[in-house]
């Protein structure tokens, strides 16, 4: 039951859509016809308000990471990495936008850094250097996601292995459309501003 309780609970927080509230109280437009189409950070950062996209990651990430610090807290790990999952779930199928979300990036780094901060750090490290050189927020996304369970793998008890797992396979699932658009060279870069 308590299991179910935070299960209940993450997938609520996760369901916030916060660069939907970001962009309408900024008046920056529907996300829905920018750019990807997606609510995230990146495609917030496609109407040219840095500042809007900032808040979106802080609070798509906060998302994650409070419900995993919580139930940690008031209850088990166990609670905290499936409170974390479905605050992912919630992200990306959110009930009040009919189950179409984000792709669950920005979240699936507060969860990172609060089940454990330094493979979160690991995380954004991986993610920096990709986009530093590739400028693709999805490619960065996509390879971290594809090394950490690894990082889990070699340098942790594993613990963490089997949902840095889970979350890399949604992401990629998430990400099909970028996947396709990256091979076909077709991807924008991080900062292009939509037409
Ligand atoms: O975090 C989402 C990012 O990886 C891709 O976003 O808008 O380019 O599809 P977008």
């Amino acid at each position: 039951l308590v299991l179910a309780l935070w299960a209940v609970i993450g997938y609520l927080a996760g369901s916030i859509p916060t660069g939907m509230i970001f962009a309408r109280l900024m008046n920056l437009g529907n996300l829905r016809e920018i750019g990807s189409g997606n609510i995230g950070a990146t495609n917030v950062l496609r109407t040219g308000n840095k500042k809007a996209a900032a808040l979106t990651l802080l609070f798509d990430a906060a998302k994650g990471a409070i419900v995993v610090l919580i139930a940690s807290q008031l209850a088990s790990k166990d609670a905290a990495q499936l409170g974390g999952l479905m605050a992912f779930l919630g992200h990306c199928f959110p009930v009040w936008l009919r189950f179409k979300g984000g792709k669950g990036v920005a979240t699936y780094f507060g969860i990172m850094l609060a089940v454990n901060w330094q493979i979160g750090l690991i995380a954004c490290a991986i993610w920096l250097f990709v986009a530093g050189v590739s400028r693709y927020s999805s490619l960065a996304a996509l390879v971290t996601a594809g090394w950490i369970p690894l990082v889990i793998g070699f340098i942790t008890t594993g613990e963490m292995f089997l949902l840095s797992a889970a979350l890399c396979f949604l992401i990629y699932i998430r990400h099909w459309g970028n996947i396709m658009r990256l091979r076909k060279g077709a991807e924008t870069k991080i900062g292009a501003k939509s037409t």
